[in-house]
């Protein structure tokens, strides 16, 4: 340490609690949490998910208590996934435009409930509507068609916008369909309603415990890689966000998470918009792995993760994990 002066110590200022707390660049709130939670048939259900220990699928009778439940915590809003019945399920996905469907009926129970203590964001893509687990229409040869599939997804965003969504989410990654759903929405009188587009989704291995919890992991052959991006690009998603951006999308996601943590800064820094990121299933799943296996602490792995994805740039997060870090941060 000789010769440099003054003396510079970085830790100085990590010497003690007040200091750090004084030095601290990032801040994580509840309110940089969206809680996404998965809705089943029947009433006074709440079925456990095997392979994501401690999420559920709920009833829609319960389901406007959970949302409840993450307003008093502060969470500012809900992600709603469906477990379609198997005999609601067809090649073509038609349940995603019933107006009565599941995440419809979810919707308005939460909402009835609710009002605006809560924001409702609602998935659109077919996988939990199709007999084939595909995320679109498919042709012959199972190659997922880009065109009409994006039809089908106006039809299910509208259908989604009427029964009270607040936020629509493609999570497709078809080309055009943000336009085309803005579009629609704004023809139909709900110019209010956002859009949060997954604009950078992988292809990636780590969707596995969500696939059970949608019910689809069975049904799917094959992946999804003609659609969802190739783990090693990252200008590609840059050219997605800046469409997805130019189409009038409102705020844009990267998912997975952690894995993809540059890319996040890099969208953020390119184009300085509101950037989400999905810690999703299997990143959750890996958490409370490491818990049960004795390698690591719950609430400090989940809030150190979270805080990674603020620093990176994020707006805020969708995460299993959300009542229990607002618990934790509460
Ligand atoms: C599908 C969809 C997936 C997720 C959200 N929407 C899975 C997939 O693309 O197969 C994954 C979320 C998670 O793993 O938590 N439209």
């Amino acid at each position: 340490m000789t010769g440099m002066f003054p003396m510079t110590r970085l830790r100085r200022t990590r010497a003690s609690a007040w200091s750090r707390n004084l030095h601290r660049e990032t801040v994580l709130t509840p309110a940089d949490l969206i809680w996404p939670l998965f809705v089943t048939e029947g009433a006074g259900v709440e079925d456990p998910i095997g392979s994501l220990p401690g999420v559920s699928r709920w009833s829609v009778d319960l389901i406007a208590a959970r949302a409840r439940e993450a307003a008093a915590l502060g969470i500012p809003c809900i992600a709603l996934f469906p477990n379609t019945q198997a005999e609601r399920r067809s090649e073509n996905g038609e349940e995603a435009l019933n107006p009565d469907n599941l995440m419809c009926r979810a919707i308005r129970a939460i909402k009835q409930t609710c009002g605006d203590d809560i924001g409702v964001l609602t998935d659109v893509a077919l996988d939990p509507y199709t007999s084939h687990g595909q995320d679109g229409l498919i042709d012959g040869a199972g190659y997922v068609l880009n065109d009409a599939t994006v039809e089908v997804l106006v039809g299910q965003a509208l259908n989604q916008a009427s029964a009270g969504a607040d936020v629509i989410a493609p999570s497709d990654m078809m080309d055009g369909r943000i336009g085309t759903i803005r579009e629609a929405l704004e023809s139909a009188g709900h110019a209010n309603v956002q859009i949060m587009s997954y604009a950078a989704k992988y292809a990636s291995a780590f969707y596995g415990p969500f696939r059970d919890a949608v019910g689809s992991r069975g049904l799917l052959k094959g992946d999804k890689k003609t659609y969802q991006m190739d783990p090693a690009n990252a200008e590609e998603a840059l050219r997605e966000v800046a469409l997805d951006l130019a189409e009038g999308a409102d705020s844009v996601m990267v998912k997975p998470g952690l894995p993809y943590l540059d890319i996040v800064r890099r969208v953020k820094d390119a184009f300085e918009v509101p950037v989400f990121a999905y810690q999703v299933s299997g990143e959750y799943a890996m958490i409370e792995a490491a818990v049960a296996a004795g390698a690591g602490e719950r609430d400090a792995l989940v809030l150190e993760t979270l805080m990674s994805f603020k620093r990176a740039g994020c707006s805020g997060v969708l995460t299993y994990h959300a009542t229990h870090a607002a618990k934790l941060l509460g």
